[in-house]
């Protein structure tokens, strides 16, 4: 069985791919955004799919949002919490604004977002929840004390709202991508950028669509035996 799929910073880099990804597999797609109006655009020119605007780190805003994509398509059986920001510096550089926001789209989003589905799934005793991490979470980087800490936090709470959830046919798993290909990668410093593909075992950045399949494999009904894992796609970067 397929179903509404929600997934936040949907209309670029990996959450699109899962979005298309989740979409190939017969759902239907709600992609949520923010910060850019044009990814937006160009996303629903291009796929089709339906994308919602509001902030995840905002927590009556999620809750309206949900309402809005259940009123338009229907009950959420898949929730996949993408939305994701960097605010790279080392700690005695970095401003309380940069490790607040980071904290707030990466790690409040989860909390914001999961209490707006969890109630729905939990009467309908069904549902997916993937929650997307990151290799610097478990292993730590230079210059993301802020970023490392909200996606090592992402593993604790998918581990624990997985326990709650197992009993009411809810899975919730963590994916740590490594380096991809995308925006938000293509912005480090180009020295940095080469030295740290230099470290990536496999020898290049990961597609999205690499990250986006395992997500699609974590969305089906077929996978729900597989709950509080957290499952790596670095390349071999880390493997910890
Ligand atoms: N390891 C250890 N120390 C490092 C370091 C590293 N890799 N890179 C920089 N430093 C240290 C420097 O040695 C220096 O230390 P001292 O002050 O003790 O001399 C200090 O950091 C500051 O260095 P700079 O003044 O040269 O650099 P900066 O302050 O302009 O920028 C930085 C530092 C923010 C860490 C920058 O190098 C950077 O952006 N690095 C990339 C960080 C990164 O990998 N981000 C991942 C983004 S993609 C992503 O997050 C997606 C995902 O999930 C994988």
């Amino acid at each position: 069985m397929t179903g509404v799929a929600l997934v936040t910073g949907g209309t670029r880099g990996i959450g699109r791919a899962i979005a298309l990804a989740l979409h190939s597999g017969g759902h239907r797609v709600a992609a949520v955004y923010h910060g850019n109006e044009d990814a937006a655009i160009a996303f629903r020119r291009e796929t089709g799919l339906a994308a919602y605007h509001w902030d995840v780190g905002d927590f009556d805003a999620c809750a309206a949002g949900v309402a809005h994509v259940e009123g338009d398509l229907g009950p959420i059986r898949v929730l996949v919490n993408n939305a994701g920001i960097t605010r790279d510096a080392i700690l005695h550089k970095m401003s309380r604004e940069q490790w607040s926001e980071v904290m707030r789209t990466n790690l409040d989003s989860l909390f914001n977002m999961c209490h707006a589905v969890v109630p729905g799934m939990r009467e309908r005793r069904y549902g997916r929840i993937v929650n997307i991490s990151s290799v610097n979470g478990q292993r730590g980087q230079a210059g993301q004390t802020n970023y490392a800490a909200s996606k090592a936090a992402v593993l604790g709470f998918s581990r624990s709202l997985a326990l709650e959830g197992a009993h009411h046919g809810i899975t919730v798993n963590a994916v740590a991508p490594g380096y991809c290909d995308t925006e938000m990668v293509a912005a480090i410093p180009s020295d940095v950028l080469r030295a740290t593909i230099a470290t990536i075992p496999v020898g290049r950045l990961g597609r999205p669509e690499e990250v986006a399949g395992l997500v699609a494999y974590l969305s089906r009904e077929d996978a729900g035996f597989v709950t509080g894992a957290t499952i790596a796609v670095n390349g071999g970067q880390w493997t910890g």
